[in-house]
C-alpha cells in the first residue's frame, strides 16, 4: 500500500519513504508525550492534510453550548521553517534521497534524516530531531542540523509560536500575550474560551555553525496568534549549522492547589525556559532517556525469544509499553486517558471503560502507584456520577460513559456521524443508555485493591465505589411480571445493537456490583467497624444492604441456550443471518454502516466487537469451558472487530481455550491495528485500549496469568513460535519476574518481602 514504515527493529519504528497521502498515520504512531502532554508528530514543514497537535491533559474546554467538552489544541511550537536560496524545504517539491524517520521507543527520540536538492539544485543534509522529556514534563526539545552538501548556501530560518491551530476548525483560545523578551524569549499565553485555563509557551532558540555557538541577528514578527523570528545565515560548501529549540508549557491547571496567577505563572516559566535554556538539547535528551530507562525498561522488562516473526512480537509489546507511558497522567489524579492517548483528537480525550477494562491491568501489574492515580480519577469524579443518576431518576454513582474534567458528569456527544439513509444526524444512545461503566469502575478498584493489596485505597476510596455504584444498581433494576427484576433498555458493549433489554454483559456485572457490595459491607461491619459507620452515614449502607440482597437474589441472568451459547440480549438471536464476508474483509471499520443504519442493524446479527466474550473473560469461573467454546464459535462468525477494544479479547479467549493458533493470529491482527498496512486508520489518534490489549494477549492469554479469587494464577501456553517469554508483575507490594519457556515457569521474587502464593498449572507454590 506505499507504505514502508514497516521496518521494524527492537526499538525503532521507521518510515523510510515520505507518502504525503498518509501523513496523519506517522503523525500519531509516532507521537511523543510523558502523560502531561502530548506531541503529535508533524514535519517541522508544513503540509497540506497535515494535523499538529499539542494536547495537555485535563484542560478540557467546551467551544460552545453545541459541542461537548474536549482537549484543546494549545499553540503549535514545532513548525520550523527553512528557506534554502529561497527555496522552502518540502518533500513535495524539488527531489530527496535517504528519507528516514525513527521514533525510538527506548529513549522516546524522534529523528528525521534527508537529503534534498531544492528545484534551483541546491543541495543540504538536514537531520531533525524531537524530545518531549519524560523527566522534566513541562519540556520540549528541537534539534536542526543543516548540512551544505557541496554547494554554500543561504539559510534562512522562521520559527516561532503558532496559535493559528484549532481542534477541526473549533477555536478553543483567545489570545491573552504575546511577547519577546530580551529579543529573544518568545512568551505566548493563551487562555480557554470556556473553562477559562491560562496556557503559557515558551520558546528559546540557539545556533551553532561548525560546532560553535552563534548569534544571530533576529527579525522578530508579532501577528495575529503567531509570534515567531526569521533567522538569516551563509554556509560555505560542507559546513553545518545547528539550530537548537527549547520550549515549555505551563498551565494555570498545574497550579490549581498552589494558586499562581497568570503573571506569576509567566515569569516563572519564563525562569524555567532560561534554565532549560542551560541544559540544552542534548542533555535534556539524555536525562530523559535515562528516565526511560529507569521506569519503564529496567521496572516492567520482557522479552520474547523465537523465530524472526517474533521479533515483531517483541516489537509489539514494548512499542505498547511506550505508548501506555506516554498518555499516562501520572503526575495528577485527576486526569484519566482519553481513548486517543494524548496523540490526536478523536474521542475528544475523554476516557471511556477502556481504561478500568483494558488499560488497568497493566498498570497495576506494572506501576501500582499510577494505578492508584486512574482510580483515584474516579473517585474525584463522584460527583458527576451522582449528577448523572439524579438526571436520570436514579440513586448512587451512574458513572459518565465519556468522562472528561472532575466534575463535568457526562461528556459524550448527544449526536455523531450521519445516518446513510436518513441523511440525518444519528443520536449516540451510550451516553445515556451505556451503563456497564458504573459496574466496570467498580471492579476497576477491586482488582486494583486485590492485586496491589492497597487497603489504604480501598478504606479512602474503593469501598465507597463499590457500594455507591450498587446503590445505582439497586435503584435501577426493574421488576418484571416473572417477578425477576432486569435492566432494560441498554446499549452493551456491542454498541450496534442499541435499547436491549437484559445484555448479559451489563446484568452479570450489576450482579456482581451488588454482590461485592454486600460481601464489603459484612466485613466491614465486622472487622472494621469504624470505617463501617463512617460509610454507613454516608451512603445509608444499611437500608441499602437490604435492597442490594433483594437484587442480587432475583436479578435477572441470561442463560446458555440447549446449544451452550450465551445469549446477548433478549433480541440479538432472532436477528437476520446475513454474510459479513464484504465488512470483514475490508481495510477500514464501520464499513457495514455505509450499507445500513443503525434501525436496520438492529436486527441483524453482526457484533461490532467483543461482548459476551469480555465476560467470559473477567469472570473466568462463572462460565464453563463449553458455554464459551459454543459462544465463542456463534458470536466470532458475527463479530467485525469494528472497534480496537474486539481483538485481544477474543485473543485471550482463544489461548484460554486451547486454540494455540487462533490466539496467535488474533494478537498480530491486535498488534497491527496502529502498527499495521491500513493507512487510514490512526489519522484521529491511536487507540489507547489496543495497547493495554496487546500486553493482555502476551501476559494474560500467553503467559496465563489471572487473579482469580484473590490468587494469583499463571497457567502459560506460548505461541509455536516462541521459545521464551519473560515479564515482571508486581504483586501486593511484591515484584516478580516470570520467565515461561515450552516446559518450564521460573518465577523469582524480586523483591523478597514476603513470600507469595501463587498456583502455576494447578500447582499451589510459595515464592
Ligand atoms: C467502542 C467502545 C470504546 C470506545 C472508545 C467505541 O468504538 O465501541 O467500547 O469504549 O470506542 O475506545
Amino acid at each position: 500500500m506505499g507504505m514502508n514504515y514497516e521496518k521494524i527493529n527492537e526499538w525503532i519504528l521507521a518510515e523510510d519513504c515520505f507518502e504525503p497521502a498518509w501523513l496523519g498515520k506517522c503523525e500519531a504512531v509516532m507521537a511523543q508525550g510523558n502523560g502531561y502532554l502530548g506531541l503529535r508528530a508533524a514535519a517541522e514543514e508544513r503540509y497540506v492534510g497535515e494535523t499538529r497537535n499539542l494536547l495537555i491533559n485535563g484542560t478540557f474546554n467546551k467551544f460552545d453550548a453545541d459541542e461537548v467538552t474536549e482537549l484543546p489544541n494549545a499553540a503549535d511550537v514545532t513548525a520550523i521553517e527553512l528557506w534554502i536560496d529561497g527555496q522552502r524545504f518540502n518533500l513535495v517539491e524539488g527531489s530527496h534521497e535517504g528519507y528516514r524517520r525513527e521514533l525510538n521507543i527506548k529513549t522516546g527520540e524522534l529523528i528525521r534524516t534527508v537529503h534534498w536538492t531544492a528545484p534551483n539544485g541546491k543541495k543540504v543534509k538536514i537531520i531533525f530531531q524531537r524530545i518531549v522529556s519524560l523527566k522534566r514534563l513541562h519540556d520540549i526539545g528541537l534539534k536542526i542540523t543543516v548540512e551544505a552538501e557541496g554547494n554554500p548556501i543561504k539559510l534562512k530560518i522562521r520559527s516561532g509560536i503558532d496559535a493559528r491551530v484549532s481542534n477541526t476548525g473549533s477555536q478553543h483560545f483567545s489570545e491573552v500575550e504575546k511577547r519577546f523578551y530580551d529579543k529573544k524569549y518568545l512568551q505566548f499565553v493563551e487562555r480557554t474560551t470556556q473553562s477559562k485555563i491560562d496556557f503559557v509557551l515558551n520558546a528559546v532558540h540557539s545556533f551553532e555553525k561548525n560546532g560553535k555557538q552563534v548569534l544571530l541577528g533576529t527579525d522578530v514578527n508579532i501577528e495575529r496568534r503567531y509570534l515567531y523570528a526569521d533567522y538569516n545565515v551563509e554556509l560555505e560548501a560542507e559546513e553545518t549549522f545547528v539550530i537548537e529549540k527549547l520550549v515549555n508549557v505551563q498551565t494555570t491547571r498545574d497550579f490549581d492547589a498552589a494558586g499562581l496567577n497568570t503573571d506569576e505563572l509567566q515569569k516563572k516559566s519564563l525562569e524555567d525556559l532560561k534554565a532549560l535554556e542551560n541544559i540544552g538539547y542534548d542533555d535534556l535528551m539524555e536525562e530523559s532517556a535515562l528516565e526511560w530507562q529507569k521506569e519503564i525498561w529496567d521496572n516492567a522488562p520482557v522479552m520474547i525469544k523465537g523465530d524472526k516473526e517474533s521479533e515483531f512480537d517483541l516489537f509489539a509489546l514494548r512499542y505498547a509499553q511506550y505508548q501506555m507511558r506516554i498518555f499516562l497522567p501520572k503526575h495528577d489524579n485527576r486526569m484519566n486517558i482519553g481513548a486517543k492517548g494524548l496523540s490526536g483528537e478523536g474521542y475528544r480525550g475523554h476516557c471511556f471503560w477502556d481504561t478500568e477494562i483494558f488499560l488497568l491491568p497493566y498498570y497495576m501489574f506494572t506501576d501500582p502507584d499510577a494505578a492508584r492515580k486512574l482510580e483515584e480519577y474516579r473517585y474525584l469524579s463522584l460527583p458527576g456520577a451522582h449528577r448523572k443518576a439524579k438526571e436520570n431518576g436514579y440513586k448512587g454513582a451512574m458513572f459518565p460513559w465519556e468522562s472528561a474534567w472532575l466534575d463535568d458528569g457526562e461528556t459524550c456527544p448527544l449526536y455523531m456521524d450521519v445516518d446513510i439513509v436518513t441523511g440525518k444526524p444519528i443520536k449516540v444512545w451510550s451516553g445515556i443508555i451505556e451503563q456497564h461503566i458504573s459496574a466496570d469502575v467498580a471492579f476497576g478498584a477491586w482488582q486494583y485493591g486485590i492485586i496491589t493489596g492497597d487497603t489504604d485505597f480501598m478504606e479512602k476510596y474503593g469501598y465507597e465505589l463499590i457500594m455507591d455504584t450498587a446503590i445505582f444498581w439497586g435503584s435501577r433494576l426493574e421488576p418484571g411480571d416473572d417477578g425477576r427484576y432486569h435492566i432494560n433498555d441498554v446499549v452493551g458493549p456491542d454498541e450496534y445493537h442499541e435499547h436491549v433489554n437484559d445484555n448479559a454483559f451489563t446484568n452479570y456485572m450489576a450482579a456482581w456490583n451488588l454482590g461485592k457490595a454486600i460481601e464489603y459491607y459484612e466485613m466491614l461491619k465486622n472487622d472494621k467497624p469504624e470505617l463501617f459507620a463512617c460509610l454507613n452515614q454516608k451512603l445509608n449502607l444499611d437500608e441499602n444492604y437490604l435492597i442490594w440482597k433483594d437484587s442480587v437474589e432475583r436479578i435477572f441472568l441470561p442463560q446458555p441456550t440447549e446449544e451452550g451459547i450465551l445469549p446477548m440480549d433478549d433480541r440479538f438471536m432472532k436477528g437476520q443471518y446475513i454474510d459479513l464476508t464484504k465488512y470483514k474483509q475490508q481495510d477500514f471499520v464501520g464499513g457495514i454502516m455505509k450499507d445500513y443504519n443503525l434501525d436496520q442493524i438492529q436486527n441483524i446479527q453482526v457484533c461490532k466487537q467483543a461482548d459476551c466474550l469480555v465476560l467470559f473473560y473477567l469472570m473466568e469461573e462463572r462460565f464453563s469451558p463449553e458455554v464459551k467454546r459454543a459462544s465463542w464459535d456463534y458470536y466470532v462468525e458475527r463479530t467485525l472487530h469494528d472497534s480496537s477494544l474486539s481483538l485481544s479479547t477474543h485473543s485471550v479467549q482463544a489461548a484460554d481455550m486451547g486454540d494455540d493458533e487462533m490466539a496467535y493470529d488474533l494478537f498480530r491482527k491486535a498488534a497491527t491495528i496502529d502498527l499495521g498496512p491500513y493507512m487510514g486508520t490512526s489519522n484521529a489518534g491511536i487507540h489507547a485500549a489496543s495497547f493495554g490489549g496487546v500486553w493482555q494477549c502476551v501476559v494474560y492469554g500467553f503467559g496465563g496469568v489471572r487473579m482469580l479469587n484473590g490468587k494469583l494464577r499463571i497457567n502459560p501456553r506460548l505461541p509455536k513460535n516462541w521459545d521464551e517469554l519473560t515479564f515482571t508483575l508486581y504483586w501486593k507490594g511484591e515484584k516478580l519476574s516470570v520467565t515461561v519457556t515450552k516446559d518450564k515457569v521460573d518465577v523469582q521474587n524480586q523483591t523478597g518481602n514476603r513470600k507469595v502464593d501463587l498456583s502455576v498449572n494447578g500447582e499451589e507454590l510459595k515464592v
